[in-house]
């Protein structure tokens, strides 16, 4: 597997290189095993609080980033500026080259955003590209009104979010491909947006809801795909997760 992802806030042409294989297992033998199946076959690999919280962030980015891939940290840092400043600072330091993309909850409030990348950049070695939460996916819209007292529309407070954080200078946000469009028309096609909610025709939607095929979503704008179960789940008879993760990468260079 190799390491670029292409020039910042450019997507790579590679289609390959724009699948993000999402590893949400719960031990580090079992994501290590997934991911040395597909290596050769995904641009990279998503690692969040699970994983980290059970075997440690370090222990996680030695052993996943030691397969050259750069790696998606699905941290989702939320705090006062001061600590979130202090955690980018950690992951681009110690990390470095290794860890490719960081997210951020974008309510957070722009102080705290603008200090994430005041430290990502002043940091010795590559920044993270810093993506921003905007609206989990799990909030509808009842619940956006009703427990969090935000009276407009869900896909207003996504903008308002994506548009914060591209004006506090982060690269991109994490988004429903339903989102991507919209996303893409207020901040413009440079700004990054990485999707998961990604279900090939032939793959079960298992808990997602409103999901696009990887075609669809790289067509309504997407940068990255997060891709998990369709390929860690695949079946054996199938020809199992490296057979399906190069099947949906055919399938977006056929499609585009
Ligand atoms: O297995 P599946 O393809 O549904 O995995 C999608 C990945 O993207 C999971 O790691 C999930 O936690 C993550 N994700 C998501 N929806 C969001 C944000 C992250 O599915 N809104």
């Amino acid at each position: 597997m190799t390491s670029d992802y292409g020039a910042p806030n450019v997507p790579p042409t590679d289609m390959r290189q724009r699948v993000l294989l999402a590893l949400d297992a719960p031990t580090l033998p079992e994501a290590l095993s997934i991911a040395m199946e597909v290596r050769d076959q995904v641009g990279g690999f998503k690692v969040g609080l699970e994983l980290c919280t059970a075997v440690g962030a370090p222990a996680v980015v030695e052993a996943i980033g030691a397969l050259g891939s750069g790696l998606f940290l699905d941290l989702k840092l939320k705090d006062i500026p001061n600590t979130v400043a202090g955690a980018v600072r950690v992951i681009a330091q110690q990390f470095g080259d290794n860890v490719r993309m960081l997210t951020l909850h974008c309510d957070g409030g722009s102080t705290m955003l603008r200090a994430a990348v005041d430290a990502a950049r002043t940091a010795a070695s590559r920044s993270p590209l810093l993506l921003g939460v905007t609206v989990l996916t799990s909030i509808n819209a009842d619940m956006l009104a009703a427990e969090l007292g935000v009276v407009d529309s869900l896909e207003s407070q996504v903008i308002r979010l994506a548009r914060m954080a591209q004006a506090a200078g982060l690269d991109g946000v994490v988004a429903s491909p339903y989102e991507v469009a919209a996303i893409k028309r207020a901040c413009g096609r440079d700004f990054l947006v990485v999707t998961p909610g990604i279900r090939p025709s032939w793959a079960t939607a298992g808990d997602q809801q409103r999901v696009m095929t990887p075609a669809e979503a790289v067509r309504a704008g997407a940068d990255y795909l997060v891709i998990g179960r369709p390929i860690a789940a695949a079946s054996p008879v199938d020809g199992g997760s490296a057979v399906a993760a190069r099947r949906i990468v055919d399938e977006l260079a056929a499609a585009l």
